[in-house]
């Protein structure tokens, strides 16, 4: 088995003999110039430091360091030290991208380079660019097919289920993580594959598997970061990639095989199907007869990973905060019922109808905005840097943001009724910030609108306990809650 470190460098010791080691220290310690580093909150047993109140009890912890240290400060856990950037400072770590990264740090958790080891480093970095280049840019284009999608999406997993009676489901991100994938997959691998029961199965377990090794404990941490998950990836024992890979090829292939086919029957009069499958194949030249089929399965399961766990996660907490808050149901049933007399023959909205779902717009952020994280969007440091505070970090080291910080601050709480829930924000960062703030926002955005859309119009949805469902925590990361929803065809 071999195990791949893409920083190791850092870690190769010089030598077992004693006497070098202790020169190596020493020199290391006169070498390196003294870092005014943030404060390390007191811990009391050694190599567990706040491991325990890290994972079971992250908000109190956290809410009693900081009124101990302030607003930047450093814990222990699972044998790191990170630093936690309260409110004060989180935009600092946002806006400057020349010393803060979200990717690498993301990396330690989700080993990508040897999940996804067909693609390469460089297109992996390329992938904002692609998506920025084929997709994001013709949100218009795209808006019927994905409605479409939606709708059908819909009333498969949704309305087959429920008849004439009121009908509980339980755990609705598995059924919503479904409904999203649909139109992701029209759009990355086309109209007919998209139709393909195994296709959806794919994009939408695909990231699920993957989110298994977000919530394994990091026990190896103590030697190397992200070590125990590197160990499973590849060594096999969870590698999620080789799977959804191998279903990937196999229709990428039939979808390949297709278009040269009807290219080389219908000439210039062939229909070139829109999709970004086939925007990769023309940009970038591929030779039909040579299709590197691995390298291309794996950027769609790259292209997977950042738009449907995220978005199934908003739409989801929506959702739920929907049924639980029966109270803002009418008014946003009247304004759906308005938006719909813009709606074609076949219940198609023209793009421009986004803009007067304005309630609807305003609850998803809201939602959005109440994820319910403790901490968020940890990002590495990629060079010394020095906070406006003048507490320093050196290069490599991971902070986290204190988002609760953030949620928990009064003057920060204020609704923005009239800002659009794709704006980032002081008190709204979900989508990250700066300059690598998430390209794919208004794509979630127009999705979760459409979809809940439908469902306000189609469906009276409540809580089976009859009570406001929180997020389901677990250490300081929020998902949606699986408890119960009652959902009933409304009677027109
Ligand atoms: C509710 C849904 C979503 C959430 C919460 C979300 C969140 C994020 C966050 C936090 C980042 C890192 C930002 C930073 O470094 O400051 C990010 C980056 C990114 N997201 Fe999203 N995202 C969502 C949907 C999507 C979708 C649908 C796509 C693609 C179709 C997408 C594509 C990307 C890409 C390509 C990046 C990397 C940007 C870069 O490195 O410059 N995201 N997203």
């Amino acid at each position: 088995m071999r195990i791949y470190f893409p920083h190791a460098k850092s870690y190769r010791l010089p030598s077992k003999d004693p006497f070098y080691c202790v020169s190596f220290y020493i020199l290391k310690r006169v070498r390196k110039p003294k870092f005014n580093m943030p404060p390390l909150v007191r811990y009391k047993i050694p190599i567990i430091g706040h491991t325990y109140s890290y994972t079971f009890n992250s908000e109190e912890f956290l809410k009693q360091c900081k009124k101990e240290y302030g607003g930047i400060f450093s814990i222990y856990v699972w044998g790191q030290v990170r630093t936690i950037v309260g409110k004060e400072y989180s935009q600092e770590v946002l806006s400057r991208d020349d010393a803060f990264y979200f990717g690498k740090a993301f990396f330690e958790i989700i080993p990508y380079d040897l999940l996804l080891k067909h693609m390469g480093l460089v297109n992996m970095l390329n992938m904002p660019k692609l998506l920025k280049e084929h997709i994001f840019c013709k949100l218009n284009f795209y808006s019927e097919r994905m409605q479409k999608c939606l709708h059908s999406a819909t009333q498969k997993y949704i309305d087959s289920n429920v008849h004439d009676d009121p009908k509980v489901f339980d755990n609705m991100y598995f059924l919503i993580i479904k409904i999203i994938s649909t139109p992701v997959a029209n759009v990355f691998i086309g109209e007919e594959e998209s139709k393909n029961d195994e296709v959806v199965a794919t994009f939408a377990e695909f990231t699920s598997d993957l989110s298994a090794l977000i919530k394994i404990p990091p026990f190896l941490n103590f030697f190397y970061p992200g070590l125990l998950n590197r160990i499973l990836v590849s060594s096999g024992l969870y590698n999620p990639a080789i799977k959804h890979r191998n279903i990937l090829i196999k229709y990428i292939k039939n979808q390949v095989c297709k278009r040269l086919q009807e290219k080389a029957k219908y000439g210039d009069s062939w229909k070139r199907p829109d999709d970004l499958l086939q925007d990769i194949i023309e940009q970038e030249n591929i030779d039909f007869n040579n299709v590197n089929y691995p390298s291309l399965a794996d950027k769609m399961l790259l292209f997977l990973f950042a738009s449907i766990h995220t978005t199934s996660n908003g739409c989801a907490n929506a959702f739920m905060d929907l049924a639980s808050h029966p109270q803002y149901i009418q008014e946003l049933y009247e304004e759906q019922l308005e938006v719909h007399k813009e709606a074609d023959e076949n219940g198609v909205l023209p793009f421009e109808a986004l803009d007067n779902m304005k309630k609807l717009d305003s609850f998803i952020r809201e939602s959005l905005r109440l994820t319910g994280h403790i901490l968020a969007l940890d990002h590495s440091v990629l060079k010394d840097y020095t906070f406006s505070n003048g507490l320093q970090l050196p290069k490599d080291h991971t902070v986290k943001i204190y988002v609760d910080d953030i949620y928990q601050d009064e003057l920060l709480q204020h609704v923005d009724t009239n800002v659009p829930a794709s704006k980032i924000g002081k008190n709204f960062m979900l989508f990250g910030g700066g300059k690598h703030a998430c390209p794919g926002r208004h794509f979630a955005i127009n999705e979760i609108n459409f979809f809940l859309y439908n469902i306000i119009l189609k469906y009276n949805i409540c809580t089976k306990s009859g009570k406001i469902e929180g997020r389901r925590m677990y250490s300081p990361t929020a998902y949606p809650s699986s408890s119960g929803i009652i959902i009933e065809k409304r009677v027109k």
